[in-house]
């Protein structure tokens, strides 16, 4: 059985916390001393540690993780289907509909009228005609859902959901890239940053599309900013041009553990093992398939294989469940879950306050014409 006892879930999550620590060099002490506000203009790639609100959420995921039994709950908590009805409700009273990344929790991605890849949200949500849209991700998401749909009202359930990698950059390093390559240089930022950091950027990718955009790109130097992992792997995929990569990462595929992977691969040679490219070169040595979260599942659900083992965050597992249910597939996850701290931040009693009360209204960037424009340009290369 996955439900140990309170005390064990204690100590296993200690444990990995320390084990964690050890491997970012986090101190118990910043970890509790640094607030959100901090965050913003640093080098977050030297300096990252959880915020203290990330470490209750993490803390608090991991509790529900082991208490449930894995990731998605046998049954949703009680007063979960009055919840439900309410959520229901209000969306018809407020003309809004509710998008949700595959990593927010199972019963947020219950509630959602669509669940998808970072790609897909953003493509969607420049077709939806309501007049409200609830998104449930962290706050890049959300951001540029606003940029792409300027004119309607773009709710954030928790808006202090906020990836750490999105502020993995700094504007120096851009501009000593286009110093030195000038107009042979593209900046392509993963949409995974704030809208600040995408203003600097020629084009956006998501981790589903980057191979496809950048190979259309002129230019023949790319800078890759923010994430090295990312970076790295589609500069394998396209051979033909020079790679600039930048030293952001994502802590929750980062910190996977590879010893983990060896012994899922040694317990279960005929898994095929799905990586998400946010992970570290040696986890994607290991993958059969390398993909986004929507094709890792995509692949899962039209295989003819029983076994898979998935590297990435553990929020998947709903909509695998769900879209393989009689199928009779096995899926293995390593032993210590990835769970994301602040995609786990997004709580169905927060998306139904979004809804009540318009709560975590998001404004319209600063320099949104030109963090909106890369984002065009990668919907339109994208599509080609
Ligand atoms: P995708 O869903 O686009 O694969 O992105 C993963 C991610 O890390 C989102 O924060
Ligand atoms: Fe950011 Fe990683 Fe969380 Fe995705 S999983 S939101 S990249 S921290």
């Amino acid at each position: 059985t996955r439900q140990p006892s309170c005390q064990l879930t204690a100590k296993l999550s200690y444990w990995v916390q320390v084990r964690r620590r050890r491997k970012f060099g986090w101190s118990g002490a910043a970890v509790a001393g640094r607030g959100r506000a901090t965050r913003e203009g640093r080098n977050l790639v030297e300096t990252y540690t959880r915020t203290a609100l990330e470490e209750a959420s993490y803390q608090e995921a991991l509790e529900r993780y082991y208490r449930d039994g894995g990731p998605v709950p046998h049954e949703f908590p009680e007063g979960f289907e009055s919840l439900s009805e309410r959520v229901s409700a209000l969306k018809r009273e407020r003309d809004a509909v509710v998008l949700a990344h595959y990593y927010v929790p199972a019963d947020v991605q219950a509630l959602a009228d669509y669940v998808g890849d970072s790609f897909y949200l953003a493509r969607l949500a420049c077709t939806l005609e309501a007049r409200v849209i609830v998104l449930c991700g962290v706050s890049f998401m959300g951001e540029s859902v606003k940029l792409l749909n300027p004119s309607r009202t773009v709710l954030a359930p928790e808006p202090l959901a906020d990836c750490p990698m999105a502020h993995m950059v700094r504007k120096q390093d851009v501009d000593v890239a286009r110093e030195r390559f000038g107009d042979d240089l593209a900046v392509v930022c993963y949409v995974n940053s704030t809208a600040k950091i995408k203003a600097w950027s020629d084009v956006c990718v998501t981790s589903s599309n980057a191979i496809k955009v950048v190979r259309e790109l002129p230019q023949g130097h790319i800078l890759f900013i923010p994430d090295k992992n990312l970076g790295r792997y589609i500069a394998r995929q396209v051979p033909e041009k020079r790679f600039i990569l930048n030293e952001g990462f994502c802590p929750v595929h980062q910190g996977l553990d590879l010893e983990e992977v060896h012994l899922l691969r040694r317990d279960h040679p005929f898994a095929e093992l799905l990586a998400h490219p946010e992970c570290t070169e040696a986890v994607l040595a290991e993958a059969d398939f390398i993909g986004s979260t929507k094709q890792i599942i995509e692949r899962i659900v039209a295989s003819a294989r029983k076994e898979f083992i998935v590297l990435t965050e553990a929020g998947v597992q709903a909509q695998i469940e769900r879209l393989t249910a009689g199928q009779g597939k096995r899926v293995l996850y390593t032993k210590t879950p990835l769970l994301c701290p602040d995609m786990r931040m997004i709580r169905a009693e927060k998306l139904l306050r979004s809804l009540e009360e318009g709560y975590g209204e998001i404004a319209l960037p600063d320099d949104a014409e030109r963090a909106n424009a890369p984002l065009r340009r990668m919907l339109d290369l994208a599509v080609r």
